[in-house]
């Protein structure tokens, strides 16, 4: 038998339904907010993740899906949406002077963690960017809608944490006085972050091993006069919009485009993958991407953890079962004219026996079950019954939808 790849599964119902239920809330969000829908490939060339989300990020450098095809292209399939939509915007000739856009995405991410609980080889993000305004603003609008989108969604069990980076000028000092922390702790520092260390200091502060450690002794970022005013209006907005955050100093993100403000909601729901959504500031990606100067700023949520949290829902079932004893194709008409007048119906397998039919009934939770034999057919009237009450009622085939309606199964 073949078997599923470890890490990709399949989801049914109703799971399957909290997905669209949660899509369907963050689309009623982003209109609010006034997002366009922006609908990116699943396969770039692998050499746009190495430049963007960044050549010595985990995700880069040991997560991604990769493959020759047969032009002999370096493909990759997407880790996250930041870079392709970031493309996407280059290429189709959307920058330029005070382009301002704000895009949604939603789709399936590809990443070789080690799965668990919560953490899956593919997994579906929903995003938005916001492409060209670098005010303050900007940053407290996209976390006000994250938040929409979730209470949207029902969910309501997270908190906001943010930081902020600093930029091009305040950056390389706070870099290097890391680099000098880190120099001195090598002792007792874990293989990855000996290496990280000179190049990819940051990530040592998000290290699983030494993180929580390290973040008690290393030294804080000091942001620039013009960054920390604008870390300071960001926080100011959140408040006066009523959103609670915390901030913390050592919220630094596994993806190297950053800078300026970084956000994580968490939810301790979720257990070791409390990363509910995340994002931030990238004012300088697109220029590195060959693109003219367009600050940026955006967030992606993880839609596998946020359906963990919304309240349990199922797809609505049939309203009305159709039963078949020996007149089966008069019990199929009957069946398919029901879904026309809008009522959802189903039918079991006509040729079991009608013990078998009333158990397939029962079981799809139908209010009402259309019995149809030969008799019937004849008559062209049905024995309507009440699955709960077990009344039944004599109906011809014209009224049967009208009379259901009335009874409201
Ligand atoms: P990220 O932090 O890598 O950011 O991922 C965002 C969210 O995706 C996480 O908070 C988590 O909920 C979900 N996620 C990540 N990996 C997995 C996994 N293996 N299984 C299940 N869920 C997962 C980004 O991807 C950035 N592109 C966000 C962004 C947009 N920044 C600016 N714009």
């Amino acid at each position: 038998m073949t078997v599923s790849v470890r890490g990709f599964r399949d989801i049914f119902e109703p799971e399957a339904f909290l997905f669209t239920a949660l899509e369907n809330a963050a689309r009623r969000a982003f209109s609010l907010y006034g997002y366009e829908e922006l609908r990116i490939p699943s396969v770039e060339m692998r050499e746009l993740f190495v430049k963007s989300t960044g050549e010595s990020t985990d995700i880069v450098e040991k997560e991604m899906y990769s493959f020759e095809d047969a032009g002999g292209r370096t493909l990759s399939l997407r880790p996250e949406g930041t870079p392709g939509v970031a493309r996407a915007f280059i290429e189709n000739g959307l920058a330029g002077q005070n382009a301002r856009r704000k895009f949604f995405y939603q789709g399936s991410m590809f990443r070789a963690e080690r799965p668990q609980a919560g953490r899956y080889r593919e997994f579906e993000q929903i995003g938005v960017e916001y492409l060209g305004n670098p005010h303050p603003s900007a940053d407290a609008e996209t976390m006000l809608l994250l938040s929409r989108v979730l209470s949207e969604a029902g969910v309501k069990d997270f908190r906001a944490e943010i930081n902020s980076l600093g930029c091009r000028s305040c950056r390389p000092a706070y870099h290097a006085a890391l680099v000098d922390f880190l120099r001195s702790e090598k002792e007792s520092l874990c293989d990855n972050c000996r290496r990280r260390a000179e190049k990819n200091p940051l990530r040592a502060l998000d290290c699983k091993t030494d993180g929580a450690l390290l973040a008690k002794k290393a030294p804080r970022q000091t942001l620039c006069l013009e960054c920390k005013a604008h870390f300071e209006a960001v926080q100011e907005l959140l408040s006066q919009s009523g959103l609670p955050f915390s901030v913390n100093n050592f919220l630094v993100r596994g993806l190297d485009y950053y800078t300026r403000t970084v956000f994580e909601f968490k939810s301790e729901a979720l257990g070791a993958q409390d990363s509910l959504a995340a994002g931030g500031r990238y004012d300088s990606l697109i220029a590195s991407m060959g693109g003219p100067e367009t600050p940026a700023v955006g967030w992606a949520m993880g839609a596998d953890r946020a359906v963990l949290l919304m309240p349990k829902q199922t797809p609505a079932g049939p309203q009305v079962f159709v039963i078949s004893l020996g007149a089966d194709k008069t019990a199929f008409l009957v069946l398919e004219d029901l879904r026309k007048s809008g009522l959802r119906a189903d039918g079991a397998n006509f040729s079991q026996s009608l013990r078998a039919q009333m158990r397939a009934a029962d079981k799809s939770g139908a209010a009402f079950a259309v019995i149809i034999g030969e008799n019937e057919a004849k008559e062209i009237s049905a024995a309507l019954k009440n699955l709960k009450t077990s009344e039944q009622e004599k109906i011809p085939f014209s009224r049967l939808a009208e009379v259901l309606r009335s009874k409201n199964p």
